[in-house]
């Protein structure tokens, strides 16, 4: 029995930000400078699977992605393993039967159906799956909350795909980052409406990491201050609020500033990051042509670290937005893996 293999697999969503975190407090528990709001996007779409197992026989941790060996080493992955087999152990000390898989090593298998570190919040949905899948097989009785709490200290954004739907991150103010976590603003369901378009202008690794980006904007922009400090609490409130009353030009107004403003403080670093490129340019252009011949705002952009594209839209507007994307993506030069349409989801099984 000692050799028995325990297994457990889930799936993990994305999740792409229209209030961007950008900037650490405390780079080690990935505590950031702001409070954040994103939207999960459907599994079907794009998502990591992840598979953990664990026996007495594996000799040590080991993480694949996409088949190829991956640095468990890193002090993010240990960070969330550490955690986990903590909860492990308590349940462990409590009852003598219950087998003590807290002491055996793990072999975590992960599969992202979409293009790695390309800005497309593949860290997100890599450690959500990552820690959902350790808990399952650990049995933890955690919440969303407080595994959004371990899977934030794997990467930040992570914490906002624990949730379905509409989903904040609280900066929290405790140094411990216990009160750093993520919540529902709103079920998907609440805004069946809203679709995201996925516009791929580059499947390549971004040039400049998050991390490296973040500690880079917080050292030398004083712009990115003036963002975290007067910037972005009054947009959460007002972005939770368009949320609320399911009002998507205010939704669409906010959620283009806040990404050109993170852009913005990007381009005031020492030296200036550019993640937006030619093609990035062509998708914002083409959404305000969109919307000006709507004669209100239809659609919102949004860029991550890289220059690929997300757009907002209601159902309503599939033919104005995803059907004039995709019928001018040939006279767009540079979207490489052209465009999927994809809906807002409820999230992970809990
Ligand atoms: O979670 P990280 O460390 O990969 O940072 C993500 C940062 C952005 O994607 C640019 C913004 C966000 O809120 O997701």
């Amino acid at each position: 029995a000692d050799q028995e293999v325990q297994r457990a697999s889930t799936y993990a969503p994305v999740n792409i930000a229209v209030i961007k975190y950008w900037g650490k407090r405390d780079t080690k528990l990935n505590l950031p400078t702001n409070s954040s709001l994103s939207v999960t996007l459907s599994q079907d779409d794009l998502r990591t699977h992840t598979t953990a197992t664990c026996s007495s026989s594996y000799k040590s941790d080991t993480l694949t992605l996409n088949g190829s060996d991956q640095d468990i080493a890193g002090a993010r992955t240990q960070a969330c393993l550490r955690e986990l087999r903590a909860l492990r152990k308590e349940i462990e000390a409590k009852d003598s039967h219950v087998p003590k898989l807290s002491e055996m090593a793990l072999k975590i298998v992960s599969e992202n159906n979409f293009p790695t570190a390309a800005g497309l919040a593949s860290s997100a949905a890599g450690f959500a799956a990552l820690v959902r899948a350790i808990a399952n097989l650990y049995q933890l009785p955690a919440t969303p909350t407080v595994l959004s709490r371990i899977a934030r200290q794997g990467s930040g954004s992570a914490c906002r795909s624990l949730f379905g739907g509409y989903v904040g991150w609280n900066q929290g103010e405790l140094d411990d980052g216990s009160d750093s976590v993520a919540y529902e603003v709103a079920p998907a369901s609440h805004w069946p409406g809203m679709r995201a378009l996925i516009l791929v202008a580059s499947a390549e690794k971004k040039d400049v990491s998050s991390t490296a980006g973040m500690q880079q904007t917080v050292a030398s922009s004083a712009l990115f201050q003036h963002r975290a400090e007067n910037v972005v609490p009054k947009r959460m409130e007002a972005m939770e609020a368009a949320i609320k009353d399911r009002n998507f030009e205010a939704f669409a107004a906010l959620t283009t500033k806040d990404s050109n403003n993170f852009h913005a403080t990007c381009l005031d670093t020492d030296p200036p990051i550019f993640y937006m490129n030619d093609t990035s340019r062509a998708a914002v252009r083409m959404c305000e042509t969109i919307n000006q011949v709507a004669g209100r705002q239809i659609c919102a952009y949004t860029f991550d670290a890289g220059p690929n594209a997300v757009v907002y839209y209601l159902a309503e507007d599939e033919g104005r937005v995803a059907g004039a994307f995709k019928s001018m993506l040939g006279d767009l030069t540079g979207w490489t893996e052209g465009v999927k349409a994809t809906d807002v989801s409820a999230g992970m099984e809990h």
